[in-house]
């Protein structure tokens, strides 16, 4: 799992995460991923389904926003890791 903060400032509210479903990402397994994070984030932060975000030899990608923070090469795993991250 790669992570790369492109801005910074930021509240904890109004979060949410996009996660590619474009078709390289896809066939590195974003679907599951995209399943997971819906089924474990709690309702303060958003899952959106997002296409290609131009990252495609680094996938599955998914990026934080608003502070537009790309986490790449993410596993089932990193789930709980990335929603815990974001949550404290
Ligand atoms: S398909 Fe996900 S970054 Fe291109």
């Amino acid at each position: 799992m790669n992570s790369n903060t492109i801005n910074s400032p930021q509240t904890l509210s109004d979060r949410t995460i996009l996660v590619c479903q474009g078709r390289c990402c896809r066939k590195d397994g974003s679907k599951k991923l995209l399943t997971m994070f819906q089924s474990q984030t709690p309702e303060t932060i958003k899952i959106v389904p997002c296409g290609c975000l131009g990252q495609c030899g680094n996938g599955p990608n998914i990026v934080i926003l608003p502070d537009k923070i790309f986490y790449q090469r993410i596993c089932p795993q990193d789930v709980p890791i990335i929603l815990n991250h974001i949550n404290t």
